[in-house]
């Protein structure tokens, strides 16, 4: 469904008048658009707190991109190799003598050298400066350590990392700007490129105010291709024939698996249609069954010998408060959103369907964070899918990962369907002032997704524009 304030606001007449009115004006957010469109371009600034060792690292990814690259006199822990690699030693700027018009198209910043409170005043030091020099849909990553792997002195600081990004973030959400947050455990500063690659990128677009850890794990075999990252794999995604599932088939397939799209039998000629369309295969499978499990794995191997990627997608709201509920609201809904998922990956993992380096993913919701009215069943389902993924991270074997998304307002049939009102309060209720794209969805799933992913397990993160509901 289309925004019309959104449109009206970006019009010629509408600008001057909202701005009259000082009303919010959402802005048009850019997107991904062909998979090998560079994922970063424009001015990037990197800076780093004294005793910081992950900038050497962005570097590295950050040089694969077109952008120009400035770094400020901070970064000591920058060595002449890693400039070298950047063409960044022409480029270093006094943040104090930066023109008016100058604008920044990514800030990266390196805390993990933030070794105490007193030192967080390195954060104001290289952000004040350029606060209001961050360009339409910019981007801000700053980069840590995980608190719960620091002592007390390092760990309070490391975590007020997590307030200065999110507060930062509605600052600068206005003009479609968003900033993450990127724990780097000790050692995983070589899968740190997945992550950059994404929160750097208009993949990111509606992924606002979000804190991703980084764990020690094995380096993907082999080099990726992040023009096709998913190249030679295989993608399940349940719920395909539309709305978000359909744009996370499209976005897989975009990126190089080849999608088994699943969906209920009575959606088959949508479903074919978007398999058709990617050069996929279609599934008609009601995932209630009881023999749907059994059903899954046997197509899996027969059509495509095993999976790589399984996306959850599937899901239903049957909406009533408590009191009213009818008991087959609650059952079919709860079957749907969180039983079935634990059918199918229980029959995929025992009979080694899914295989090693594997991905699990869930679709879960704000709603499972925050609790909505008349949502009692649905938010259970979705924290449920949350508890489930952090859970089953800690079982997983084989280098296979399992992670969540919980989209906040996306606009999809299922939102198109609710009360004006609501609808209008869901939509405008985060930093950017608008609903998501399912692709949004789909692009944070395709980054989970990726193998160069393999560091993140057993995480959530939000799609929603840092949505003012929940934490
Ligand atoms: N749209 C949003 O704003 C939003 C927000 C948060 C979370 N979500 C979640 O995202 C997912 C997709 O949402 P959407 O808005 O695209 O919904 P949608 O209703 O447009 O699509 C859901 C799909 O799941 C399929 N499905 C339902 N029951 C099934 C079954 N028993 N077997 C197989 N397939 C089945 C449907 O046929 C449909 O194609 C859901 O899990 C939803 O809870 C959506």
């Amino acid at each position: 469904m289309s925004d019309l304030y959104q449109k009206v606001a970006n019009s010629p007449w509408g600008k001057s008048l909202v701005s009259a009115m000082n009303l919010p004006r959402p802005a048009i957010l850019e997107r991904q658009g062909r998979a090998d469109s560079p994922f970063l371009e424009g001015q990037a600034l990197l800076g780093a707190a004294q005793g910081g060792s992950l900038l050497e690292a962005v570097c590295e990814v950050v040089a694969a991109s077109p952008a120009t690259v400035f770094y400020t006199a901070q970064p000591a822990s920058l060595s002449e190799s890693a400039l070298a690699k950047t063409k960044a030693r022409a480029n270093e700027v006094d943040l104090a003598k930066l023109e008016d018009t100058r604008r920044f198209k990514a800030l990266v910043f390196d805390a993990s050298g933030i070794a105490n409170s007193l030192e967080l005043r390195a954060l104001y030091d290289f952000f004040h400066p350029v606060a209001r020099k961050i360009a339409k849909c910019g981007r801000v990553v700053i980069l840590g350590r995980p608190p719960e792997k620091c002592d007390p002195a390092k760990a309070t600081a490391q975590k007020a990392l997590e307030g200065f990004t999110r507060s930062l973030a509605k600052e600068i959400g206005k003009t479609g700007a968003v900033a993450n947050l990127v724990y780097v455990e000790e050692g995983a500063e070589p899968l740190v490129e997945s992550a950059l690659r994404f929160f750097l990128s208009p993949k990111c677009a509606y992924v606002d105010a979000q804190v991703v850890t980084i764990q020690k794990a094995a380096k993907p075999k082999g080099r990726i291709d992040w023009n096709r990252p998913l190249q030679d794999q295989v993608a399940l995604v349940t719920g395909a024939s539309r709305g978000i599932g359909a744009a996370i088939a499209r976005v897989l397939a975009r990126d190089g698996a080849k999608v088994v799209a699943l969906d209920v039998p009575g959606a088959s000629d949508e479903l074919e249609k978007v398999a058709k369309e990617i050069g996929g295969l279609a599934l008609a499978v009601d995932i209630t069954d009881a023999n749907s499990p059994t059903q899954i794995a046997d197509f899996l191997r027969k059509e495509t010998g095993g999976v790589d990627i399984v996306v959850h997608n599937a899901g239903v709201t049957r909406d009533k408060t408590l009191a009213r509920m009818p008991e087959h609201f609650w059952d079919l809904l709860m079957d749907i959103n969180l039983n079935a998922i634990q059918r199918i990956n229980d029959k995929l993992l025992s009979e080694e369907v899914l295989r090693k380096q594997g991905r699990l993913i869930g679709v879960s919701s704000i709603g499972g964070i925050a609790g909505n009215f008349g949502q009692t069943n649905y938010a259970a389902s979705k924290a449920g899918v949350i508890g489930y993924t952090e859970a089953m991270s800690r079982v997983l074997k084989g280098g296979i990962t399992i992670n969540a998304v919980a989209p906040g307002f996306i606009e999809t049939q299922m939102t198109a369907a609710m009360p004006f009102t609501i609808r209008e309060a869901g939509r405008r209720m985060n930093s950017l002032s608008q609903g998501g794209q399912p692709q949004d969805v789909a692009e944070a799933i395709a980054f989970l997704a990726n193998p160069g992913s393999n560091g993140i397990s057993g995480q959530t993160v939000r799609v929603c524009g840092q949505s003012l509901i929940g934490k």
